[in-house]
C-alpha cells in the first residue's frame, strides 16, 4: 500500500477499468465512479479486481449532475477523469455527446475547484480533439498545439470529435482561471483484452473488420497497435512525474 488516494471517473468503462486496475496494482487507494451502482455489468469486474476488496470504493456519479462527483473526490490526491459518452451514431448530438462531454467535465472540474487534498487532474481526451481541421493531410507534422476545428467537426457532422474537442477546450479555460494543475492525454485507437464484460467502441469496431460487419462510420481506421497495459502506464505516468500539459498517443 503507498497510502495515496485517487480517483478515477466512469471506471466502468474499458481504458478507466485498466487504469483501475493498475493502480490498485500499485497499492493506490481507488475511489471509483460509475453511472449505476445496481448494473452487475458495470461494477463486478472492478469489484473482482485483486486488491478491490480493501482499496476500491464504488461511488455513483453522472456527468450531468452538477456536484455528482464531490462525494468521490473528497480527499483525493489526483482525479483521472476518464468519463465521456464515446460512440459515432447519434439521433440527438447535443443531448447524447456534446452536453455530457462539455458540461460533465465542467462539472468535474468544479468538484476538483472545491477540494484542496486535489493535487493533480489528469482529463482523457482523444486525438479527436487534435486532428479535424483543414491543416491535417498525410505530410505534416502534428503536434500538442493542434486542436481540431469545431467549424470543420460542425460542416463534416463529425460529433464525438466536436465532444471532444469543445470538452478539451473548456478544461483548459477552466483549469486556468482556476489555478487547476491539468494534464491532457490525447490518446488515438486504444484496443486491447477488454476487462469489462461489454464492448466499447474501439473494441467494436476491430469485431467488426474481424466478422465483416458493416461498420457505419465515416471515419476511416488508421490503427497502429499499442497494448493496453502501455496505454494505462501513461495516464499512471502522467500522476507521477512532472510531463508537458498535453500528451498526444499514436
Ligand atoms: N477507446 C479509444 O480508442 C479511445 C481513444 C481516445 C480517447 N478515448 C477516450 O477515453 C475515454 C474512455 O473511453 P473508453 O474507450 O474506455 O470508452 P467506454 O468503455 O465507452 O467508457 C466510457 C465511460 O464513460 C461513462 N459515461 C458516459 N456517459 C456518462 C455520464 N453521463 N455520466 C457518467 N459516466 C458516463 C460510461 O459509463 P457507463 O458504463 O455507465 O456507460 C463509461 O464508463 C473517453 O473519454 C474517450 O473519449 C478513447
Amino acid at each position: 500500500m503507498n497510502g495515496k488516494v485517487v480517483c478515477v471517473t466512469g471506471a466502468s468503462g474499458f481504458i478507466a477499468s485498466w487504469l483501475v486496475k493498475l493502480l490498485l496494482d500499485r497499492g493506490y487507494t481507488v475511489k471509483a465512479t460509475v453511472r449505476d451502482l445496481g448494473d452487475p455489468k458495470r461494477t463486478e469486474h472492478l469489484r473482482a479486481l485483486d486488491g478491490a476488496s480493501e482499496r476500491l470504493q464504488l461511488f455513483k456519479a453522472n456527468l450531468l449532475e452538477e456536484g455528482s462527483f464531490d462525494a468521490a473526490f473528497d480527499g483525493c490526491e489526483c482525479v483521472f477523469h476518464t468519463a465521456s459518452p464515446c460512440f459515432y451514431d447519434t439521433k440527438d448530438p447535443q443531448a447524447e455527446l456534446l452536453d455530457p462531454a462539455v458540461n460533465g467535465t465542467l462539472n468535474v472540474l468544479g468538484s476538483c475547484a472545491k477540494i484542496s487534498s486535489i493535487k493533480r487532474v489528469v482529463v482523457t481526451s482523444s486525438t479527436a480533439a487534435v486532428i479535424f481541421n483543414s491543416r491535417c493531410t498525410d505530410d505534416v507534422m502534428v503536434d500538442e498545439a493542434w486542436f481540431s476545428s469545431t467549424d470543420f467537426c460542425k460542416r463534416a457532422e463529425l460529433w464525438y470529435p466536436l465532444s471532444k474537442t469543445l470538452a478539451e477546450e473548456c478544461a483548459w479555460k477552466f483549469s486556468k482561471e482556476n489555478g487547476i494543475d491539468m494534464i491532457t492525454i490525447n490518446p488515438s485507437f486504444v484496443i486491447g483484452p477488454l476487462l469489462q464484460p461489454t464492448l466499447n467502441l474501439s473494441a467494436a469496431l476491430i469485431q467488426n473488420l474481424m466478422n465483416g460487419a458493416q461498420t457505419k462510420s465515416r471515419y476511416s481506421l488508421n490503427i497502429r497497435s499499442r497494448t493496453r497495459r502501455q496505454e494505462a502506464w501513461v495516464w499512471i505516468i502522467s500522476l507521477l512525474r512532472p510531463v508537458s500539459r498535453r500528451l498526444l498517443k499514436a
